[in-house]
C-alpha cells in the first residue's frame, strides 16, 4: 500500500513532517499546503510534492493522510476540513485545541466520520520518557506522591522564532498551550489510568505583555498525587529551552534533568524502592533495554552531607540511571503511526510495547487539563475537570 499524503501549515514544524513523509518508502508526498502559497512551494519543489493554498484545494487529491502542522489556535479548521472531505488518516500536531469549544468540535467530527486522528505528542518517543513510564507504571518509587516538571523556553522563541510573526503567534498560543500540552500529556501517560481532576494555577503578566510570561499550576490526580507544572517564556539563557523533571513516591525517587540548563548534565536517574532486589534490579534494566532503552544498573552507598552536616548513608540504593540525552527525534512517533495506518492498529510493532499510539483522546485530556490551567489562573479558583 501506498499512502498518499498531504501537509498542511508549512513551517518550522510542517517542514520537517513534509521531508520525513517523503523520505518514507511506503508514502508519497503529494501535496503542501499553506495559507502563504510562497511558503508551501519552498517546502513542496523540493521534495517533489505539489504546492496549494489551502488544504479545501489540496484535499481534491484523494489523500489518505493529512499532517495538520498549523499554529496553536489554527488546528480546528484545517482538520475539519480533511475529516469532511473524507480524509481517513490525520497527524495533528499538539496541542489537540486551545479553548474546550475547538476540542469538543473536533472530537464530534472525529468520532461521527470515524477518522483515524494521531496527535504527535513528540515527547512520547524519547527514550527517557519511556524508561520514566516504565519505572511509575510498575510502581518502582512505591505509590507516587509529589512531582514537579518545569518546562521553560528561552525568552527568544515568544519573541523572536517565527520571524515578524513571533508575537502575533506567542499571543494565539501561551506557555500553557505550547509547552504544557507536552508534559500534562506526558504525565496522563506515565500514570495511566490515573486521570487529572482538579488544577490550582497562577500566571504572570509583566514581560511579554501579549501573553503570560509564566502559568504554575498544581494538578491532582485521582490516584492521589500532587504534580506541579510550570512553564515560562521569558528566560534570558543560553540555552533554547529547558526541561526538568522530579518524582517522589513513597519508597523512590526519580530525577529528569531532560534538558539540562546552566552547570547542569543532561540525565536520568531513578532511585528505586528498597523493596526491589538487586535481582529485579538487573531483570528491569533489561526489560527497559527489549525497549530500547540502555540504562546501568547501581547499587551503591549514598551518604547525603553539605559541609559539616551529614545524615543517612547506612543503606544501599539500588537504582537505574542514564547519562546525557535520551530524547528521540521530533518525527520518531510519526513511524510509528505510518506503521499503524499500514498495520491497521493502534499498537504497531515499531511502538515497541509502549501501549497504543497517542490519539485524540489523549488529546481531549491534555486539553482539558491546559485549558484548566488558563481558566483557573485568570479566575484564582479551583477548576475542577470532568469526565
Ligand atoms: N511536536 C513538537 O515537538 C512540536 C514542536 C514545536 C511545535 N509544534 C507544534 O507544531 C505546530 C506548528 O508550529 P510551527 O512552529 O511549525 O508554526 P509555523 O508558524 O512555523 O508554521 C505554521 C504554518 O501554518 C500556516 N497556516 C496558518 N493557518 C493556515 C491555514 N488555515 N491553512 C494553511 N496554512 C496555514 C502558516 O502560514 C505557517 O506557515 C504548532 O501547533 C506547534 O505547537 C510541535
Amino acid at each position: 500500500m501506498t499512502i498518499r499524503a498531504g501537509v498542511v501549515g508549512a513551517g518550522i514544524l510542517g517542514s520537517q513532517h513534509a521531508a520525513f513523509l517523503a523520505a518514507q518508502p511506503e508514502v508519497k508526498l503529494v501535496g503542501v499546503a499553506d495559507m502563504r502559497r510562497e511558503v508551501a512551494e519552498r517546502v513542496a519543489t523540493p521534495l517533489g510534492a505539489t504546492a496549494y493554498g489551502s488544504l479545501a484545494e489540496m484535499a481534491t487529491q484523494c489523500l489518505d493522510l493529512v499532517v495538520v502542522a498549523t499554529p496553536d489556535p489554527l488546528h480546528l479548521q484545517p482538520c475539519l476540513d480533511a475529516i469532511e472531505a473524507g480524509v481517513p488518516c490525520i497527524i495533528e500536531e499538539k496541542p489537540l485545541a486551545t479553548t474546550l469549544d475547538d476540542g469538543r468540535r473536533l472530537m464530534e467530527a472525529i468520532e461521527r466520520h470515524g477518522t483515524r486522528f494521531f496527535v504527535n505528542y513528540a515527547n512520547r518517543a524519547a527514550t527517557l520518557d519511556i524508561a520514566t513510564g516504565y519505572v511509575l507504571q510498575q510502581g518502582l518509587l512505591g505509590e507516587l506522591v509529589y512531582g514537579e516538571a518545569r518546562l521553560d523556553d528561552n525568552i527568544s522563541v515568544p519573541t523572536q522564532m517565527w520571524g515578524g510573526r513571533s508575537r502575533d503567534w506567542a499571543a494565539g498560543s501561551s506557555t500553557a498551550h505550547f509547552l504544557l500540552s507536552h508534559v500534562v500529556d506526558l504525565l496522563h501517560w506515565y500514570l495511566a489510568p490515573a486521570r487529572v481532576t482538579e488544577v490550582y494555577a497562577i500566571a504572570q503578566q509583566k514581560v511579554l505583555g501579549n501573553t503570560p510570561d509564566v502559568y504554575d499550576a498544581y494538578l491532582t490526580f485521582d490516584s492521589g498525587a500532587k504534580i506541579r507544572v510550570k512553564a515560562e517564556w521569558i528566560k534570558h539563557i543560553d540555552e533554547l529551552v529547558e526541561f526538568y523533571m522530579c518524582f517522589s513516591g513513597s519508597k523512590g525517587t526519580l530525577i529528569y534533568n531532560k534538558r539540562g540548563g546552566f552547570n547542569t548534565s543532561a540525565g536520568w536517574r531513578a532511585n528505586l524502592s528498597p523493596e526491589v532486589s538487586a535481582q529485579e534490579l538487573l531483570e528491569h534494566r533489561e526489560r527497559l533495554g527489549e525497549r530500547g532503552v540502555e540504562m546501568r544498573a547501581l547499587v551503591h552507598r549514598p551518604a547525603p552531607a553539605t559541609a559539616t552536616l551529614s545524615a543517612g548513608g547506612a543503606t544501599d540504593m539500588h537504582s537505574l540511571e542514564f547519562q546525557g540525552l535520551g530524547y528521540g527525534e521530533t518525527m520518531s512517533l510519526c513511524r510509528s503511526f505510518v506503521d499503524a495506518i499500514l498495520d491497521d492498529t493502534l499498537t504497531p510493532s515499531s511502538w515497541k510495547g509502549h501501549g497504543p499510539v497517542p490519539t485524540h483522546v489523549d488529546g481531549w485530556r491534555q486539553t482539558q487539563v491546559v485549558c484548566a490551567i488558563v481558566a483557573s489562573a485568570a479566575s484564582g479558583r479551583v477548576v475542577s475537570i470532568e469526565e
